[in-house]
Order: C-alpha cells, then structure tokens, then sequence
C-alpha cells in the first residue's frame, strides 16, 4: 500500500475531506493531536479497528480510545456520564484527558479490547477536531507507532513505523504536548487516574479531593495489582538501545558519563555535562512540560544514531513530571541506577 503523508492545516479543507473519506470507507488514517500523533480508523466499524491492531502489532487485549469533536457525541457511545465525568469534561475537554465509561452495544467489542467499559477523548488539536468532524464518527485511534516503540510527537516518527501499513499521514507538525493523555475512570463517584498525563492527579483533586492514582502506579510490587487499563501492563515507549535511567549525586553521574563515552546520555539544560552530540537534553529541569514534550523524540534520535546504550538522569516526578517519570521507567524496563 502507498502511503500519502500530506502537510494538513485547519482550512486545507480538501486534504482533510481525502482523509475523511478514506476513514468513511474502513481506511487507516494517522492525524496529530495535542498529546501525540493518533493512529485512527472508524471506531464502530470491527473490520477497520482490527487492521489499526495489525498495523502496530498491538496486543488486541488492549482497547483503543474513541476520538470526538462534540459532546453530543458521546451520548450513543456510553450508558452513562456520571457526575463526575461531568466536572471533568467541564473542566478539561477538549484537552489531554481520556475518560472510561461504561459502554454501549453500539461499541464493537474489538475496540473495548473486550471489556464493557470505553475509554473516549475530544482532543483540543484544531486539525483533529477538523479531521473528526468531517469524518462524522467516532475515531478510533490508539498512538500512532509500532506497538512497544516511542510515542510519535512528529509525522516524520509516523511516517518510519506506519509507511505501507496505512492509506494516509496528516502531517500537522509537532505535537505540544508530547505525552500521551492523562486517563480516567470515572465510573465510580471518584476519578481513578490509570494512566498519568498532561492532566495531573494535583489538578484533578482540586475538584476531587478523593481522587487518587490505580494502585498499579504506585504500589512497589505493582505486579500484583491487575492495572484498570490493559496497556499499562506492556513494555512500553523503549528505544531499541538499552536505555538505563541514573539516580544520585550529580558529581558521580558526571564521573560516570565520562567514563562510558560512546553511550548516549539524557540530561537538563541546567546539568549540561559535554557538548558531545550523544549528550540530549530534555529541557529545562523545572519545566517537566518541557522536558515531557521532548522525550519520544530524543528516544527516536538515539536510534537513528544506533546508540546501544543510553542513560538519562531521573527528571522530578511532581506535577507533569509523574507522567513524564512514568514513561521514562517504561521505556527503561525499569532499570535503574543510583550513584552515590
Ligand atoms: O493522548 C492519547 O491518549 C493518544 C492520542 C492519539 O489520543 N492515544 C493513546 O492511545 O495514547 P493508546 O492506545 O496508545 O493508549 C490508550 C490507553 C492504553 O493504556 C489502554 O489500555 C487504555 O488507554 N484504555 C483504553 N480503553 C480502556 C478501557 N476501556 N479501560 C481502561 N483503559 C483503557
Ligand atoms: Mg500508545
């Protein structure tokens, strides 16, 4: 299959309505959100959810997410919009925040991963909303990489796991946000976060004051715990070198740096170490939005560069830095270093 990769922007109404009619007829079609790029097809119809599952190699016990662009389409997808599902759509839809409901029997069971709850999110990206309306369905769109690799935050990443595999790539430039959503369930009178994001618990409590994180996050041997959303429980993000992440005293993370030259190094603006091109820095350290925003795409570099080995400094874990933190861990398989 040719894979079209075309620049889309929210006026260029006759590459959005190709797009829409690939997706009408049960075609896959990769657009940019907010968060990262989305990998999305018709979520009612089984035929195109099942070819999205082909084309990443995803485990099909993990569900999709359903993307829209208005309220009144979230009606026919789910039984119920509990209180509070309610305030969190008030407060952050259209945004980086994916809510799980109980679903309807208009969902196949091919998109739910067979469970009986939906997860569905309407993105703030402009291109997206543009893309979703016009297609007039509910889209289903899982991250847009080849199941286990980086999220990708530029068409470009789209383009290196996707080409052959999918009818179109909606090229809207980088993605802000570079995580994927923060997602709930919001099927009990409290939020329950099963996956950190740009949304985070601090702001989330601040409507709920109960509102807590899946135990799976949190609880050291969180093997135990089955995880409220199936895809937490996969290695995750990795970049196909060893990716180690280092805690400890500066000094001896400096030492340690420059005695493995020819390993790729993840640090701050502010813990520079060398000006050597193996050596990427996330950002500022104070700004994990920032650093949030830069991580796939650093753990891509390293690839094209065939580093076999990296190791990144431990980014603060408060705020966006939970969800940044969480992803550098997967991406590690847990590895972790600590000098002192
Ligand atoms: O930002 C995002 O969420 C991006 C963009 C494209 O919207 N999408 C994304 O999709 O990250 P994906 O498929 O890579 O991750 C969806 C996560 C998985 O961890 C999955 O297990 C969980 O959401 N999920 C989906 N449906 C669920 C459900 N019914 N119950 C619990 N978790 C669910
Ligand atoms: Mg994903």
């Amino acid at each position: 299959m040719k894979t079209i990769l075309a620049k889309a922007t929210e006026n260029d109404t006759e590459v959005l309505v190709k797009a829409s009619e690939f997706i009408k007829n049960g075609g896959l079609v990769a657009f940019p959100t907010e968060t990262v790029y989305g990998l999305g097809g018709n979520g009612l119809n089984a035929d195109a959810v099942k070819n999205i599952f082909k084309a990443k190699g995803r485990p099909m016990d993990n569900p999709l997410i359903l993307h829209i662009s208005s309220l009144s389409q979230l009606e026919e997808l789910v039984k119920e919009v509990t209180p509070c599902a309610k305030t969190l759509i008030d407060n952050f839809w259209p945004g980086p925040m994916t809510l799980i409901f109980r679903k309807t029997d208009i969902v196949p069971t091919e998109t739910s991963g067979g469970l009986n709850t939906v997860a569905v999110r309407f993105p703030e990206n402009i291109i997206a909303r543009k893309f979703i309306e016009m297609c007039n369905l509910p889209i289903a769109a899982p991250s847009a990489n080849t199941s286990g690799r980086p999220s990708p935050t530029k068409a470009e990443h789209v383009f290196e796991d996707m080409n052959g595999k999918i009818e179109m790539i909606l090229d809207g430039g980088e993605c802000e946000i570079g995580l994927e959503s923060t997602v709930i369930d919001v099927t009990g009178e409290n939020p329950v976060i099963c996956r950190p994001g740009g949304i985070t618990l601090e702001q989330v409590q601040k409507l709920f004051p109960l509102a807590c994180y899946d135990r799976h996050l949190i609880e050291e041997n969180s093997q135990d715990f089955k995880p409220i959303s199936p895809g937490m429980k996969y290695k995750h993000y990795a970049p196909k070198g060893d990716l180690t992440v280092l805690d400890g005293d500066f000094s001896k993370i400096k030492e340690f740096m420059l005695k493995n030259p020819d390993a790729g190094f993840i640090t701050f603006d502010q813990y520079r170490i060398t000006n050597s091109e193996k050596e990427f820095s996330l950002g500022n350290i104070n700004s994990p939005l920032d650093c949030s925003h830069r991580l796939f795409d650093i753990l891509r570099e390293c690839d094209s560069m065939k580093l076999t080995k990296i190791y990144s400094m431990r980014p603060p874990a408060d705020g966006v830095g939970f969800a940044l933190c969480n992803r550098l861990f997967k991406a590690a398989g847990g590895k972790i270093i600590t000098l002192d």
